[in-house]
């Protein structure tokens, strides 16, 4: 079962694949693009362990040559120290202009390998090989690539389209629930901001998927990076549609930085919480029924997500901090929150015109 999305940019175009097998068939896909049979693959130690192994066979048994290097898991690893070590690793290698970096990851090596590949030699191809699911509906498709800094969240970076990505929904068995359903998060946002059919399928579908369909895994992964593939195609530098991407992470990253970026609430958790605040803010502003908040939340709870603040594990800062964070969000233009609201599931837009005293009220409520 292979599907394909298109990212249709002009002059840097590529294909998405999605479906079973490609761990062990990338080599088929991979061959095609290469000018002498090597590639070079970078991954992090826990997904090493599980999937190198068969990546590297594969890619040998289609007579391509791989060498690998692993680094640390987790977020710490977006970092000035970490790229600098990959970046040296691949001229240690020999990378050439021509030559394609892999990326075998979460969205901490995809962000971190795209952004050593566009910097190395200015700039060579890379693979984005996502093995989670939020790598593979959100971060691996769009060519935002980066690291952090003590400043915040992805302030270093470039914009770098992979030339190829190959989402094995294979790989999303090893992930633990938790992970799994917060990538669910990011899943879910897709429907809330432009495709109400989407959501309602998700409704159904979302218990089957979660347990471990594979049609149906396939089939989200797809209509999401097809709904980021159209919005990236329109506006690949968030210079207007993409920012509809950020809905539920005005508020998400505001949660995420009051827990501190720790296992007390994941990004997709974040952005599954903030998705339900951003409809209910929207219908008290007026934009969309109360009907449509309350089906967010039902649908969250159904999945066995967080849908509210005190679903959070510990304390939380009071309104006013919360909403002082959220004023450090990095798309904050002009000293204006920006913020994705809905006049109804499916039917997002940017808005800088919302008033502080419902955000307190939203924050206050939880
Ligand atoms: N993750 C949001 C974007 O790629 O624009």
């Amino acid at each position: 079962m292979l599907e394909t999305v298109h990212v249709d940019l002009p002059g840097r175009a590529y294909d998405v694949l999605i479906g079973t097998g490609l761990l062990g068939d990338a080599g088929t896909h991979i061959a095609p693009l290469l000018k002498r049979a090597r590639v070079v693959v970078i991954s992090d130690e826990t997904v090493a362990g599980l999937h190198l192994g068969a990546l590297q066979d594969g890619l040998r048994g289609h007579g391509i040559d791989c060498a690998a290097m692993s680094l640390p898991a987790g977020e710490a690893t977006k970092s000035w120290p970490h790229l600098m070590s990959c970046v040296d690793w691949l001229l240690d290698q020999k990378v050439e202009r021509g030559d394609i970096v892999v990326a075998l990851g979460g969205g901490v090596i995809g962000d971190l390998v795209g952004f050593a590949a566009a910097i190395l030699r200015r700039g060579v191809r890379f693979v984005q090989m996502p093995t989670s699911l939020l790598a593979q509906v959100d971060s691996s498709v769009g060519g935002k690539t980066g690291i952090n800094s003590r400043h915040g969240k992805n302030l270093i970076g470039a914009f770098h389209q992979p030339s190829l990505v190959l989402a094995d929904v294979d790989l999303l068995g090893t992930l633990q629930p938790r992970d799994f359903l917060s990538g669910y998060g990011e899943v879910v946002k897709y429907g809330l901001l432009g495709d109400a059919a989407f959501f309602e399928w998700l409704e159904g579908q979302g218990p089957a998927l979660a347990a471990g369909d594979v049609r149906a895994r396939i089939e989200a992964v797809r209509r999401s990076v097809q709904m980021k593939a159209d919005i990236v195609v329109r506006d690949e530098t968030e210079q207007g549609d993409r920012a509809l991407l950020n809905l539920g992470h005005t508020f998400g990253h505001a949660l995420e930085s009051a827990t501190g970026y720790s296992s007390r609430l994941l990004h997709g958790e974040g952005v599954a919480v903030g998705c339900a605040m951003a409809f209910e803010l929207s219908a008290r502003l007026g934009l969309c029924s109360q009907e449509d908040p309350s089906r967010v939340r039902a649908h969250l709870r159904d999945m066995g997500m967080k849908t509210n603040l005190a679903d959070i594990d510990g304390a939380l800062p009071g309104p006013q901090a919360l909403l002082a964070l959220m004023g450090q969000d990095k798309k904050v233009v002009d000293g204006q929150l920006r913020f994705v609201l809905a006049r109804g599931i499916g039917d997002a837009f940017v808005t800088s015109d919302v008033p502080a005293q419902t955000v307190l009220e939203v924050l206050r409520d939880g």
